[in-house]
């Protein structure tokens, strides 16, 4: 084809097209899965994923794989009844009770070894104390924990009495726990006096007093200690965990059998348009997905010291932290403090302290420990295996260095895409049977599969290097059930834009994953971002919409709108376009202003990198505000079509206000 004839984006993976990198005949020959038939076998809809679930332990057995009738509210192993909190520990007794479980590192290197029958023996005083306290199945359970045993404590806790949790990333304020805690209608908070970033230690639980404040509901709060004795101020009106402990210990629960449907938890995530969505995810398909995509994707096996060094506040975390290794039986491990803390050689120092065999980070890591430089990773002695990125595109420069300077050219690595609402791994090599070609995710995992369609619903031709909306069309076990408590929501986000919703045959339903992709010609899917207002800001998710309320709380700011600013560490960061009322003086004031509206009300890593003052903002005719131009801007990029502007000339004056900023 010659050139004119390619679209930008054709060009541009062309030109970017990367060499490949075969996987290392050691790591070949010891794989979980090094045979080409499991994409058949799976991709047999809907029985192939049943291999998927017999990868657990079952108190009855489905009698349907899948059921699509009533699309696109699909359920997976009709009939079946498991536990959660069962298939990641009790299962694993008999054979390891004495491996250690979950590896947790304090930020001072104090550790904890917690073995597989530490944690039946806490998992269930927990349940006990949980249970005693009115929790019964089926109610949510908000959990607002850093990265301390606690966490995942907790969780297998609520999942042992079949009570959804809900787990609130610590680093978010009052405003987005209470929040989250009315919209899943959740009586119980669970939180922390505090824990250590940096070094220091961080108090906790105000921002649960604060919560209560701003909240409807009157949720009880039980909280756990960081240390014996308290080391924040704790409302007599709280439980605390270790006295309910102390009465219930060596006490047993019982595994609530729960039906394969039933579900697991909420994870609340950020959409387009105002609150965040608490997406719900199912027991069985769930946990079955999980546990394969250990299996197959990240290579785990019980023997194996894995860390993930996410947090267990975001959906990498519950599934690859929390259920899927631990329904594999294997060790994984969990760090509470920064990476660079107290040196930046930290990571390095703790996979040399346990030996780690695979290990998972994001882009925005990756491009941070490459900043530090080489000599941080060369001062340890550790040996990947099998590495991970997840949670956005990473660029071919930073995953060379990965590949070269943190898996010594012969670990494995998968890029793995996938979202809060998948659940698991979509996108994604099998690490022994196709090579890897940096900056992309590869192919689609067995029985997953995705297309592309233009903006008018059409089919993108496959395997074309051609740009388009990436959608998924046919159902997975792990997928989401629905947005809590809001389906007409779930319809309208996912399944809306590309499927027939007046049709009950599932194969008209198409889901929306609100990322654009290109398949090249050797069919390697390399994701380039979200197409809707969706940020990526070091691998968290921000809808604009939210930010843009949280600035437009403040009293001084008549109108706020906020763009991505292309950032070569976070990948992405928020830039405020703010307008100030009548009679207003533009100041650092209120800027600092607009920057603790937001903190306040999201978190402090959502913190603006930016505040630009403007005296309008680029408008359509109907008064929708035009982000994608002030994107533009944000990014010193042309402005675009700026045709269907009701004032045309707003640009170009934001773009002088900003270049005199
Ligand atoms: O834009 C995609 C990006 O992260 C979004 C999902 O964010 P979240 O729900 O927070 O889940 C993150 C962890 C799974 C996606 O819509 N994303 C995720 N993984 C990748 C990615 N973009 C490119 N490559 C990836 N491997």
């Amino acid at each position: 084809m010659p050139d004119d004839d390619m679209t930008d984006v054709q060009l541009e993976s062309r030109l970017r097209e990367q060499e490949y990198f075969s996987p290392p005949p050691e790591f070949v020959g010891q794989a979980n899965a090094t045979d080409r038939d499991i994409y058949d076998e799976v991709g047999e809809f809907p029985e192939g994923f049943d291999r998927y679930a017999e990868l657990l332990d079952w108190d009855e057995r489905w009698d349907r794989t899948f059921d699509g009738s009533n699309p696109p509210f699909f359920e997976w192993f009709v009939g079946g009844k498991l536990n959660a909190s069962h298939n990641c520990i009790d299962r694993h007794l008999d054979e390891r009770k004495n491996q250690t479980a979950i590896c947790w590192e304090g930020s001072d290197g104090t550790q904890e070894n917690i073995t597989y029958r530490d944690l039946y023996r806490r998992v269930n005083e927990t349940a006990a104390a949980l249970r005693a306290r009115g929790v019964e199945e089926d109610d949510v359970v908000t959990i607002h924990l850093p990265m301390v045993p606690a966490l995942p404590i907790t969780m297998l806790a609520c999942a042992r009495l079949g009570a959804p949790h809900s787990v609130v990333f610590a680093g978010f304020s009052a405003q987005a726990l209470a929040e989250r805690t009315d919209s899943a209608d959740s009586d119980y908070i669970v939180t922390i006096d505090g824990y250590y970033r940096r070094g220091a230690f961080l108090s906790h639980i105000e921002k649960t007093d604060e919560a209560l404040d701003l909240a409807d509901r009157e949720p009880d709060v039980l909280t756990w200690l960081r240390h014996d004795e308290p080391q924040a101020d704790i409302s007599d009106d709280y439980i605390r965990m270790g006295d309910l402990l102390d009465e219930h210990a060596g006490e047993r629960v019982d595994p609530v059998s729960r039906d394969a449907e039933d579900p697991l938890f909420l994870m609340y995530t950020s959409g387009t348009t105002g609150k965040p969505k608490g997406c719900q995810h199912r027991t069985g398909g769930y946990l079955a997905y999980v546990a394969a995509t250990s299996k197959h994707v990240l290579d785990i096996k019980p023997g194996d010291t894995y860390w993930c060094a996410a947090d267990i506040g975001w959906i990498t975390g519950h599934s690859y932290i929390v259920y899927g290794p631990l329904a594999l039986g294997t060790t994984s491990v969990m760090y509470e403090d920064t990476p660079d803390h107290p040196h930046k050689g930290r990571i390095w120092e703790i996979a040399e302290k346990y030996d780690v065999d695979i290990f998972h980070t994001s882009p925005t890591a990756v491009r941070m420990f490459m900043k530090w430089g080489e000599e941080y990773p060369e001062r340890y002695d550790f040996d990947f295996r099998h590495m991970t990125t997840v949670g956005e595109p990473i660029q071919p420069e930073a995953w060379l260095w990965y590949y070269k300077h943190i898996g010594g050219e012969d670990a494995v690595i998968v890029d793995t895409w996938w979202q809060t609402e998948t659940g698991g791994h979509l996108l994604t090599n099998l690490p022994a049977l196709d090579d890897m070609k940096p900056g992309s995710a590869g192919r689609a995992a067995p029985g997953i599969e995705p297309a592309l369609l233009d903006d008018s619903g059409e089919n993108v031709p496959e395997a074309a290097g051609q740009a388009g909306n990436l959608v998924i069309e046919r159902p997975w076990p792990s997928m989401l059930q629905t947005v809590y408590g809001d389906d007409e929501r779930f319809i309208d986000t996912y399944w809306a834009d590309y499927s027939d919703t007046d049709s009950d045959d599932w194969r008209d339903w198409t889901y929306k994953a609100g990322d654009g992709a290109v398949q090249s010609q050797d069919g390697y899917w390399r994701v380039l971002g979200r197409l809707d207002d969706v940020m990526n800001v070091a691998g968290h998710r921000l809808g604009t919409m939210e930010l843009e309320s949280a600035a437009a709380e403040v009293e001084q700011v008549a109108e706020a709108a906020v763009a991505p600013r292309e950032d070569a560490q976070k990948g992405e960061v928020p830039d405020v376009y703010a307008v100030v009322r009548e009679g207003v003086e533009e100041s650092d004031a209120v800027r600092a202003e607009i920057v603790s509206a937001v903190e306040a009300e999201i978190g402090k890593f959502a913190r603006p990198a930016n505040v630009v003052f403007v005296d309008d903002l680029p408008k359509t005719r109907s008064g929708k505000i035009m982000r994608r131009i002030l994107e533009n801007i944000s990014n010193g990029e042309d402005l675009g079509n700026t045709t269907t502007l009701r004032d045309p000339s707003v640009p170009e004056q934001i773009r002088e206000q900003t270049v005199g900023e």
